[in-house]
């Protein structure tokens, strides 16, 4: 495993991006899988950018996310699908119908997740997924002890994830929704490249036992150490302590 250390949260956000508009200049039909919450937000700003300024093309580009809260509506403003409209799908030139984000609504979530591994499949895999790292270390929604098989499925979420992300709801951990859907370990550990990013001293546990401590499924971002071509993008406060994996 790779691991890139920046000054900056805004510096391995640029770095992150740029891998990404790499992907998509090699290969313009590209399958990206990508994440919500705070980390990815300045990779989101940066390539609305090379998009404005540098004219980086998205239409021929399809995207899949990791997860989505179960029982809320796309257009709620915490669901995950109003984020990425937000912060960067309506800011870009890619085609609504190539983006995927998992329905919080759907009826037969088993069958919803079953289709959407489905249609992953059929589009190609994914090129590039991006990801995030929870403080307890989860990979998109994939908390502590998940199976490293696991497939697209619906999720309990661990309470430090509902402490964690309630910043989101108001401050109020009760209006968390207990459930998502997500990608599995097994899924993410399909796509061909996978770049990680952390930010900031919350994430330095994580960091430290994902990059440096043993491969377990306690610990869901260490199964990134046995994938051939993963990147951790971290900054500083996030890499404070590493030890041998900072060298
Ligand atoms: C979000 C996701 C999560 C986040 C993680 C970190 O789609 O998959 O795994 O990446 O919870 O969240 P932030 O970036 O808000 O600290």
């Amino acid at each position: 495993m790779k691991v890139v250390i920046k000054d900056n949260f805004e510096l391995a956000g640029k770095f992150a991006a740029e891998i990404i508009s790499e992907t998509i200049r090699i290969k313009p039909a590209a399958v990206l899988g990508l994440a919500t919450g705070s980390t990815p937000l300045g990779v989101y700003r940066e390539l609305i950018r090379l998009h404005r300024e540098s004219g980086l093309d998205f239409s021929g580009v399809t995207t899949f996310n990791l997860d989505e809260y179960a029982g809320i509506k796309p257009d709620d403003p915490a669901s995950y699908r109003f984020f990425m409209e937000e912060n960067f799908f309506r800011h870009i030139n890619l085609k609504s119908k190539n983006t995927n984000v998992p329905d919080g609504l759907a009826a037969d979530i088993p069958a919803f997740c079953r289709e959407y591994e489905k249609k992953l499949a059929l589009c190609g895999g994914i090129d590039l997924q991006l990801l995030g790292l929870g403080a307890n270390s989860h990979i998109a929604f994939n908390e502590p002890g998940s199976d490293f098989k696991s497939r697209t499925h619906l999720q309990k979420l661990d309470w430090k994830t509902i402490e964690d992300n309630s910043r989101f709801f108001g401050n109020n951990p009760g209006l968390v929704p207990g459930h998502a859907l997500t990608m599995g370990i097994g899924t993410i550990m399909e796509a061909k490249k996978i770049i990680l990013l952390a930010s900031g001293r919350g994430k330095a546990d994580a960091v430290k036992k994902s990059l440096e401590g043993p491969v377990t499924q306690g610990v869901p971002g260490s199964v990134l150490q046995q994938h051939p071509d993963a990147t951790f993008i971290i900054d500083r406060e996030a890499a404070e302590k590493l030890g041998k994996a900072a060298k």
